[in-house]
């Protein structure tokens, strides 16, 4: 069965005003320092599944005067990326509306190739790296970022939080999605025949007083919100009780002392042959 929270097959995040907040707070050093050491000036750079453009303008900034292209199949973030790109004066980056497993690129077009929470919404995996694979140059890089739900935590949790990162990972795989990706990567790269994989973990934090209030919002008015709790429970991924009590376990979790939350994520970076 397909749960289609977005307008756009196979991605459950959607496009809502409040998630896309979420992707605003990201930048290239929080989510995806591991890779800024690789870039230098001059590299041509991918950045697929680019949403609003927040990483792709730090990449835009680590390879200036190269060329950053960010790829995303959903026109209304390559619109919002293309102002992002304009604020920040970012001349050398260039974005195009297309899929992932299809790009508009000819063989060998880039040196580094940076994708951070995508092929766990993508469906078929190997389509997607050997489509990259692809478009990278013979010694070119692949770095990664994506989520290992299971791993991340909301705390305290009331004995009901955890809940609803079951339902959330309940949701992505009704979409066919991969909720553990991050811990899956390198078993991917290893079956794509990327060689020299170097694989880490980190966990993205939130437990200031303004992250607090970030993630409640978050949870109150994207995940619980109708079109997200509807479709959980039409999936058979939660119930109306259980969404009840899980809104108001956030409620007492925004008002405790010791409100901490993070995500965790796997991240690789990985080099496509020479020959
Ligand atoms: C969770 S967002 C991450 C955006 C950005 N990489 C970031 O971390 O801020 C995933 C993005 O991937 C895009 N996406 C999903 N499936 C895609 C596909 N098959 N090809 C290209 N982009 C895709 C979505 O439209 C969405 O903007």
């Amino acid at each position: 069965m397909t749960v289609l929270v977005s307008g756009t097959p196979d991605y459950t995040m959607g496009f809502s005003e409040e998630y896309l907040q979420a992707l605003r707070r990201f930048s290239a050093e929080s989510h995806a320092g591991h890779l800024l050491p690789y870039l230098r000036p001059g590299l041509r750079v991918l950045d697929f599944g680019c949403g609003p453009g927040a990483i792709s303008a730090g990449l835009a900034t680590a390879i200036a005067p190269g060329e950053l292209h960010g790829v995303d199949v959903e026109e209304s973030q390559v619109a919002l990326a293309r102002a992002v790109a304009r604020a920040g004066k970012h001349a050398n980056a260039i974005f195009h509306v297309a899929d992932v497993t299809d790009l508009p690129f000819e063989d060998g077009f880039f040196d580094a190739a940076h994708g951070h929470s995508i092929l766990t919404h993508v469906p078929d995996t190997h389509a997607a790296l050997a489509e990259v694979k692809r478009v990278l140059k013979p010694g070119g890089i692949l770095s990664c970022r994506e989520m290992i739900c299971e791993s991340s935590f909301t705390y305290p949790d009331f004995g009901v939080i955890r809940n609803s990162w079951d339902m959330f990972e309940d949701l992505l795989v009704a979409d066919d999605g991969h909720p553990q990706m991050g811990k899956e990567i390198k078993g991917h790269l290893v079956q794509a025949e990327f060689e020299n994989i170097r694989v880490s973990a980190s966990f993205s934090a939130y437990s200031t007083p303004e992250d607090i209030a970030f993630i409640y919002g978050l949870a109150n008015q994207w995940f619980l919100s109708p079109e997200i709790t509807e479709a959980a429970i039409k999936y058979g991924a939660s119930t109306e009780e259980l969404c009840n009590d899980i809104r108001a376990s956030y409620d007492k979790w925004k008002r405790h002392p010791g409100a901490f939350c993070a995500i965790a994520y796997g991240e690789a970076i990985a080099d496509k042959p020479l020959y």
